[in-house]
């Protein structure tokens, strides 16, 4: 049955572990909490995962984010059997996450020895206090029964390459334990508190309260329990932050986080009336949006597969400001510039890349992490004919990164109005990005044009190209976006721009002389220079050239030679630059490029959405739009590149379901001053409303299959097909 608000599955196949860690994530932008049960460990792939906490494993060169041991761990055993459900097999069994109030349940019956023992638990990380967790778990039984509840700290969590911790400390008094942990390569400290409240008699045990409850037939017994997870400066105040949580009680502690959702999806929720189905998938990936949003700090980028763990080394890519950072810009302003002002806090790192690889500028990380240094390696993938480590060239060649960043960044100038993010760094890092671009470029005198050689554009199957047609409008729009940045932080912050005070001759030329390709007489613009010599071939046919499952068609795979690519490319490019590229030339490109794209990466078929929205092709943009908007939860996706994990929750794809809502089928688009929006729902959808907020105006936009209504506007132009609104309600 779908309900609006829930996510559920009412039985229970051990297959699904995996993919429900995912699926029933709780986060709330400090940490992510997997959807596993109560008593599994690290073999059911328990992660309390930590945004912008890094460090490197023990024994391995790949350094990734930290997973927390687990303050909620509880087991009830009964005659020494652990109720387990990953070693069990339950008479009953449901799960659920309430995406409305971020709210994990389980409910499952086990049978032992007899008798039918029913817990029910209840979680959730507060997003009125970041550092906390807290769990009502209960208990009943159909006969008289003795049970031992084990429940504590289990250091036994998830841990793709190795321990990260060492522990310091233990130390357990008043019903309470605190585990000191260290990483062992930074020494950071990361600090975890737990306490019980709710049992009696209890043994404290290695950091396990103990305790032996008789339990009589149809009678309940519950506890509730907090855990504080605690780094860098969170720490100073850890006890007194944990101790007045724990004081506050469970009930008022859900209460005042249910209403920071309750104002988070005032914001944020799109209603669709007429389709259940995608109605719940489009809240699903706000929810995902809502639940990783650094919130409180500009120290952390978003990581490719959010809190669900620590695929992707928990490494931010241009996945956030390509795909994400426009729904935060429209509904949740303060996190986008936290996200923005994190490239610009990290643009030192950026300059030691550039500097690697023999540039100047800021070369941004494919792969960043809290320094900005490349967690990304020369040797991404493993061969898995050979088991090798395969050279790619992800980290060296997809320069476009640095230009999404600026792109990005004055997109959110323009649509918040918001221009301070310019004089708190953002125009040094523009400056420093398209002196990169400008000395990574070739000038071909022979044709009075930069060029930019040697690239790797989004589909990471064509590695090595010359002129990707992405990369390159990316760059130029960077270099006309750092003029015009110039112009705003002269005119407005004149101080700032005395200590600016650069020779920009270069920018000026680069800007005019960059080689941007154009469409050829079909409409079509090439992918890259050759892209059209390659083999004729789909991605059906290269399946049928696997000799291997889960091969690599990158490298120098099987794709390499051919025109199948990975992920959307040249349609992606139409995406981002929307107004620059009429219907016909958005027609053809589409209708080309679709057959040779694999999908191999979750952040294609949103492009695909959206571009198909907007020639009129609603069915294919809703077919699109909802594999993009259900990704997490059918979880049918790529698990493995080559013999690299890669599953987990895809916020990009999340990001990409809100831009199809508002940006394809709404079709909002803007200039500078016009906000204009050209409806195009699909079919079976009555209505379609949302909120934006532009530049400072808090805009509720209601669309039917007719009529368009905008409520909120004060100054804003607003056009519906082009045509000026006379009147707004
Ligand atoms: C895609 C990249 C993306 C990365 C992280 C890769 O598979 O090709 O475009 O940034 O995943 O989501």
């Amino acid at each position: 049955m779908l309900t609006d608000w829930i996510i559920e599955k009412n039985n229970f196949e051990g297959s699904d572990i995996e993919k429900h860690g995912s699926k029933f994530l709780l986060g709330n932008g400090f940490m992510g909490y997997r959807g596993t049960m109560e008593e599994y460990s690290a073999q059911q792939l328990v992660a309390v995962n930590l945004a912008g906490f890094f460090d490197l494993a023990d024994g391995s060169n790949w350094r990734e984010s930290v997973n927390a041991p687990n303050p909620l761990y509880t087991v009830v055993a009964v005659n020494g059997t652990d109720l387990n459900l990953s070693e069990l097999t339950p008479v009953s069994h449901s799960q659920k996450l309430d995406i409305k109030n971020g709210i994990h349940t389980r409910e499952t019956v086990f049978s032992v020895f007899g008798v039918n023992v029913t817990i029910k638990a209840e979680r959730f990380l507060s997003m009125s206090s970041e550092n906390i967790m807290a769990l009502k778990y209960s208990i009943s039984a159909d006969n008289d029964v003795e049970l031992t509840i084990r429940t504590g700290i289990d250091k036994n969590v998830w841990n793709i390459s190795g321990n990260h911790l060492n522990y310091v400390s233990e130390s357990s008094f008043d019903n309470k334990h605190i585990l000191n942990c260290e990483t062992v390569q930074l020494k950071n400290k990361l600090n975890i508190y737990e306490t019980v409240i709710g049992l009696e008699d209890i043994k404290n045990d290695n950091l396990l309260h103990i305790s032996t409850v008789k339990l009589q037939a149809n009678t309940q017994f519950e506890f509730v329990k907090f855990g504080g997870v605690y780094h860098s400066e969170g720490i100073i105040n850890a006890e007194e932050s944990f101790n007045a949580a724990v004081e506050i009680g469970y009930e008022k502690l859900k209460a005042a986080h249910c209403l920071v959702w309750e104002e988070v999806w005032k914001n944020s929720d799109v209603v669709i009336e007429g389709d259940d189905e995608a109605q719940l998938a489009l809240r699903y990936s706000i929810y995902h949006l809502c639940s990783i949003a650094p919130h409180n700090t500009d120290k952390c980028g978003i990581p490719a597969r959010g809190l669900s763990g620590q695929v992707y080394k928990g490494a931010a890519f241009w996945d956030t400001e390509m795909f994400m950072l426009p729904f935060f810009q429209f509904t949740d302003a303060k996190a986008a510039r936290n996200l923005l002002k994190y490239r610009v806090n990290t643009v030192e790192g950026a300059k030691r890349k550039a500097k690697e690889f023999g540039y100047e500028g800021a070369f941004f990380a494919w792969e960043s992490q809290e320094t900005g240094d490349d967690a990304c390696t020369l040797f991404n993938v493993t061969d898995i004919f050979t088991n090798r480590p395969q050279r790619t060239y992800f980290k060296d060649k997809q320069i476009h990164v640095s230009g999404d960043i600026v792109f990005a960044m004055w997109d959110y100038c323009r649509t918040t109005g918001d221009y301070t993010i310019l004089v708190d760094g953002g125009l040094d890092l523009m400056y420093e990005c398209l002196w990169f671009y400008y000395t990574y470029s070739s000038f071909k005198p022979y044709k009075n044009r930069y060029e930019l050689l040697d690239v790797v554009g989004p589909d990471e199957y064509h590695e090595r190209v010359g002129n990707n047609a992405f990369t390159n409008i990316m760059v130029k729009h960077a270099a006309d976006i750092f003029v015009q940045a110039i112009e705003v932080v002269k005119a407005n912050y004149p101080q700032t721009f005395k200590v600016f005070n650069k020779d920009l001759t270069w920018a000026y030329d680069f800007s005019e002389k960059l080689y941007v390709p154009q469409p050829d007489d079909r409409g079509i613009i090439e992918q890259f220079d050759g892209y059209f010599g390659l083999e004729d071939v789909t991605p059906e046919v290269l399946k049928t050239r696997e000799l291997k499952e889960n091969e690599y068609w990158g490298g120098h795979g099987l794709a390499s030679e051919t025109m199948t690519l990975k992920q959307a490319d040249v349609i992606m490019m139409l995406n981002v630059f929307r107004n620059e590229y009429s219907a016909e030339i958005k027609k053809a490109n589409w209708q080309f490029y679709e057959p040779y794209t694999e999908h191999g990466s979750s952040l294609s078929a949103c492009a695909y959405a959206i571009v198909a929205a907007e020639i009129g092709d609603t069915d294919w943009a809703y077919k699109y739009f909802m594999k993009t908007a259900s990704v997490d939860l059918t979880g049918n996706t790529k698990q493995y590149l080559g013999s690299l994990y890669i599953g987990g929750t895809h916020p990009a794809a999340n990001g990409g379901a809100w831009n199809t809502a508002i940006f394809g089928f709404a079709g909002v688009s803007f200039t500078n001053d016009v906000l204009d929006i050209s409806p195009r729902l699909p079919k079976n959808w009555k209505k379609l409303s949302f909120k934006l907020n532009w530049k400072g105006e808090a805009l509720t936009i209601t669309i039917s299959q007719n009529v368009v209504e905008i409520d909120g506007v004060k100054n804003t132009k607003v056009t519906v097909y082009g045509k000026e609104l006379k009147k707004c309600v």
